[in-house]
């Protein structure tokens, strides 16, 4: 008998065919997450599961799998899922890096041009009237924003994404690029001339701060109120990492009071984000419903990883993206 899998939502058809040539596959088939107690019992029949960033897989999911030997999870963030507890129960955890890096890299510019160049706000000015009320085809300050040429880039987190973003901001747009992360990246400082900062300079002294660290204990409110303050009132903050990583009410008062010049936010801590938050009365703040990642590309790229790794681990191979290598000292991969 074929070893089942549950995976969370629909995935692509010719992807689903290449899976069913291993496992028995089960689909949960509408928009809405499965609920909690319904992931809990489906857990537990199955040998394998498909998870999404908005599926909590935490330890007591985990120990109900008596069946459950890896969690494939469809992102390159795997902060809904406790690995620690996986790793010692020998369940393997794969994510899906790489391919969604241009997408999301490519969609942080949107945010970024889209913040500074008022480009939502422009639209519902045209959409809703405002132009047309003011009877003026142009006015030398209408709608003015901030040119990015020679500007100071911040990046920090300069991982894949990270560094794909400040490529662009350097070669597409002339920027200067300076970043904070945990390590150093020699070679993107020579490819592209990025300084390293230490993060409270970083933030000083950048007109565009844009965040691409994973969401861990240690990076939790990274983007706190006295980092905000330390940013100068003309630059913008740009997340399309995880809700996390900023802290939302101070970000909100950071806002209000005017400590920065907007946002552009693709990540919430709580998603979806309520109609009615808070952060949608600002007209200097670009909202997206965590997409940065949706291209056609980049997600059937991620699912085709998600089918590799399940194969892989069939033939009894470590698979190909394992986020936490120790397991294969606590379990061999296979279903034998
Ligand atoms: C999306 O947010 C991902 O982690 O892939």
């Amino acid at each position: 008998m074929k070893p089942q899998v549950f995976i969370t939502r629909e995935l692509f058809d010719d992807v689903i065919a290449k899976i069913l040539q291993y496992y028995e596959v089960e689909v949960w088939d509408r928009y809405q997450a499965p609920p909690y107690e319904t992931l809990l019992k489906k857990v537990k029949e199955v040998d394998a599961l498909v998870s999404l960033l908005a599926d909590k897989i935490d330890c007591n999911l985990l120990k109900n799998a008596s069946k459950l030997k890896i969690v494939a999870q469809l992102a390159v963030g795997y902060d809904n899922i406790d690995v620690e507890c996986a790793t010692k129960l020998g369940i393997y955890v794969t994510n899906t890096p790489g391919v969604l890096t241009e997408a999301t890299a490519e969609f942080t510019w949107a945010l970024i041009l889209a913040t500074t160049r008022r480009a939502v706000e422009a639209d519902h000015f045209v959409r809703f009237g405002e132009w047309f009320r003011l009877r003026t085809a142009w006015h030398p300050k209408m709608l003015l924003g901030m040119e990015l040429k020679g500007k100071t880039l911040g990046i920090i987190g300069l991982g894949r994404i990270g560094s794909r973003v400040a490529e662009i901001g350097v070669k597409g747009f002339g920027m200067k690029v300076i970043y904070y992360d945990l390590t150093r990246n020699p070679q993107l400082e020579a490819e592209i001339g990025a300084v390293y900062k230490d993060l409270h300079d970083v933030l000083k002294e950048a007109d565009v701060v844009s965040v691409h660290v994973p969401l861990t204990p240690e990076t939790k409110h990274l983007i706190n109120e006295s980092r905000l303050k330390l940013m100068k009132s003309s630059a913008v903050l740009i997340n399309t990492s995880r809700g996390g990583v900023v802290d939302t009410n101070a970000l909100v008062k950071a806002l209000n009071e005017g400590w920065i010049a907007g946002a552009g936010l693709d990540v919430f801590e709580e998603e979806p984000l309520p109609q009615n938050h808070p952060l949608t009365a600002f007209k200097n703040v670009v909202l997206a419903p965590h997409i940065a990642s949706a291209t056609y590309e980049a997600r059937h790229g991620m699912a085709e990883i998600v089918a590799d790794n399940l194969i892989d681990f069939y033939e009894g191979k470590v698979p190909r993206t394992l986020v936490n290598k120790e397991v294969v000292n606590v379990r061999k991969p296979g279903f034998k």
